[in-house]
């Protein structure tokens, strides 16, 4: 049977994927706890990213050497950058850069030298499967997050984005910086801390790999009011709703 890898960034998001996941057994490895089980008759490994590229990356390698996984999902929350990003929506990623990586002049900036490439795709087939669950959760978010959350959010509908995700070793949090990446990445649509490394990781190992994220702010003066709150009343559920639509239409194999 396939393993489905779940890198979650939240620890409020890891005890959603793990509510559903009875009898799991925890495996420790360099200080990580690798959580591994079923949901919906697949074969699943969870664990906490970490934050920032290296942590994400380290994480992403046990994930593939130590536990086999077959696929990869990230789930996350993440600053909206592209217009029309609001909080409350949701990003599937096509593709991940670095935005902090400049080796120039010696490669263009944003490409990862010898790879020949700044954009790191995601796999086609599970970002589709993937946007599509985000799309049914979102068409029903008030009942995924419960009716007062949904009023004390005061939002429209929420929009399911599919795009460029950027990732560096930084909280976005000035509107000056959040316009600096809009200018160096015009198609971005959003910004986080882990996802384009561990796409690096993935693409070394030729395995499918896909993240989803959250808008939790716009990456600017205000990106750090009610994030915590945000956290648990509205990406924790997203992010179990999500993988559970996505697992619940994807064949066992
Ligand atoms: N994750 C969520 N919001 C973010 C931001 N503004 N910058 C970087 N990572 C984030």
């Amino acid at each position: 049977m396939a393993v489905i890898g779940i890198m979650s960034a939240l620890h409020e998001e890891l005890a959603a994927v793990l509510a559903e996941m009875p009898g799991e057994q925890r495996v420790t490895v360099a200080g990580r706890d690798f959580w591994v089980g079923q949901w919906q008759g697949h074969a699943v490994v969870a664990v906490l990213s970490r934050i920032g590229k290296v942590a994400a990356a380290t994480t992403a390698t046990l994930m593939l050497e130590r536990f086999g996984v077959d696929a990869l999902v990230f789930t996350g929350v993440a600053g909206g950058l592209g217009p029309g990003v609001r909080v409350g929506d949701v990003v599937v990623a096509s593709g991940l850069v670095q935005h902090d990586m400049d080796a120039s002049p010696l490669f263009p900036r944003h490409e990862v030298p010898l790879y020949g490439r700044a954009i790191f795709e995601t796999d086609a087939a599970l970002s589709t499967q993937l946007a599509e669950a985000a799309h049914e959760v979102l068409q029903e978010a008030d009942r995924h997050l419960g009716p007062d959350t949904w009023a004390r959010w005061a939002w429209g509908s929420p929009q399911m984005h599919r795009g460029l995700i950027v990732s560096g070793d930084r909280f976005v949090s000035t509107a000056t910086e959040s316009q600096a990446l809009r200018e160096a990445l015009p198609d971005a649509l959003a910004v986080e801390m882990e996802g384009a490394a561990v796409a690096q990781v993935c693409c070394d190992y030729g395995v499918p790999f896909t993240a989803v994220r959250t808008i939790s702010d716009r990456a600017d003066d205000a990106a750090h009011t009610d994030f915590n709150r945000f956290i648990s009343e509205v990406a924790s559920p997203y992010s179990r709703a999500i993988l559970a639509h996505w697992l619940a239409k994807r064949l066992t194999a």
